[in-house]
């Protein structure tokens, strides 16, 4: 490489070095080593994981998948049954479906399609971080707009951030890491109005109260993204989808590099959706544990707990966030720490997990704010 390249380089990798990306989180066995504890005995709520549907359940799919399935060949027939079976669930069709590597592999492939250069995205905050990445990935703009009181949307605040060069408006519902979603009506009357592709992110869809879903046959620019990794229990597998007209779901399908899902993958989507009511059976425990949860964590001095349309409950702690959520570690508990979040200052995020564990978690609280367990 000459001197001209070298530089070129430099300057190039000193620049990815830069762009912001996921920070990695706390892991089962990092926090074992770190405390002495083994790793049986921690209890991870910190990624919205699901842990209400049985690992059993799944591992008995897989092995069917292991039998039916020719690892050996590329992909066949598997990504369109999938979009069949996806098209079914949500009372679609096919045309409508495009499957990705995980939503978020569908975000970044829809941002990296539809956002050029100095192209602005908008959002409000606080709401899920991928999107931010993925849009200064492309060397566009990221506008937010805060959200209100309440976590209501800023109808108007939005609005304003609306520019010529405005492509794509993001709104998570529901909302990571707030856990409400919106009135409807301002979802709507957003799409509307708005000048570009609006990308709704329903990764929780399945615990919430609506659905944008219904709204993509009356909407050419509106994308629904949805995931295979919570409701569904499959996080490990990365599979998830959008949804959208056809038109605008063949654009999303167009990508470079063919056979990019795996078979494995693929199988165990459409199988999960064969059998349905494991999904549903789980969603309903969790909703039934997460009202409990919520009431027990607002009994606790020096816990606000938010209300929840999703498997994650937010809380604001009297005490610094970052002491409550050392405490929890030293206890085995993995907790998402957020800091101020609007006027809140010390948010943590916890997942709604099994009933024995929340009985540690609430305990754990207790003891680290102060309370008698
Ligand atoms: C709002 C939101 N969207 C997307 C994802 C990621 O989903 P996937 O596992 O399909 O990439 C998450 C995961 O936490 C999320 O909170």
């Amino acid at each position: 490489m000459n001197t001209k390249g070298k530089d070129w380089l430099k300057e190039k990798l000193a620049e990815i070095e830069a762009l912001e990306s996921y920070a990695p989180e706390k892991t089962i066995g990092g926090v074992a080593k770190e405390y002495g504890l083994s790793p049986a005995s921690i209890i991870k709520l910190n990624f919205n994981e699901n842990l209400y549907i049985p690992r059993e359940k799944i591992a008995a799919l897989l092995k069917e998948v292991a039998e039916e399935c020719d690892l050996r060949l590329y992909p066949q027939e598997e990504e369109e049954q999938l979009r069949v079976a996806i098209a079914k669930y949500l009372q679609l069709k096919p045309a409508n479906v495009a499957v990705g590597n995980s939503s978020d592999e569908v975000m970044d492939r829809i941002t990296r399609l539809f956002l050029d250069k100095g192209d602005v995205a908008v959002t409000f905050t606080p709401t899920f971080s991928v999107f931010r990445y993925c849009v200064r990935y492309n060397g566009a703009e990221y506008a937010t707009a805060p959200l209100q009181k309440g976590f209501k949307l800023d109808v108007e605040g939005l609005r304003a951030a609306f520019t010529p060069e405005t492509r794509l408006l993001y709104l998570c519902s529901p909302n990571n890491p707030t856990g409400n979603q919106f009135a409807p009506e301002e979802i709507e009357a957003l799409i509307e109005d708005f000048p570009g592709l609006v990308m709704i992110d329903e990764a929780y869809g399945e615990y919430a109260d609506y659905s944008a879903v219904p709204l993509i046959g009356k909407y050419e620019n509106l994308v629904v993204l949805r995931t295979f990794s919570k409701a569904f229990g499959l996080a490990g597998l990365r599979l998830g989808y959008a949804v959208a007209n056809p038109t605008l779901a063949k654009a999303i399908n167009k990508i470079p590099a063919p056979y990019a899902i795996n078979v494995v993958s693929l199988t165990m989507g459409r199988k999960l959706l064969e059998n349905v009511g494991i999904m549903q059976e789980a969603v309903a425990a969790l909703k039934a544990e997460r009202r409990k949860l919520i009431s027990r964590l607002n009994e606790i001095r020096g816990v606000e707990a938010f209300d929840s349309q999703a498997n994650f409950v937010l809380i604001n702690t009297s005490k610094p966030h970052e002491d409550v959520y050392v405490n929890l570690l030293k206890k085995g508990i993995i907790i998402k720490k957020l800091g101020r979040l609007l006027m809140y200052e010390n948010c943590l995020r916890v997942t709604v997990g099994l009933p024995e564990m929340n009985v540690k978690l609430l305990n754990a609280l207790k003891e680290s704010l102060g309370e008698e367990a």
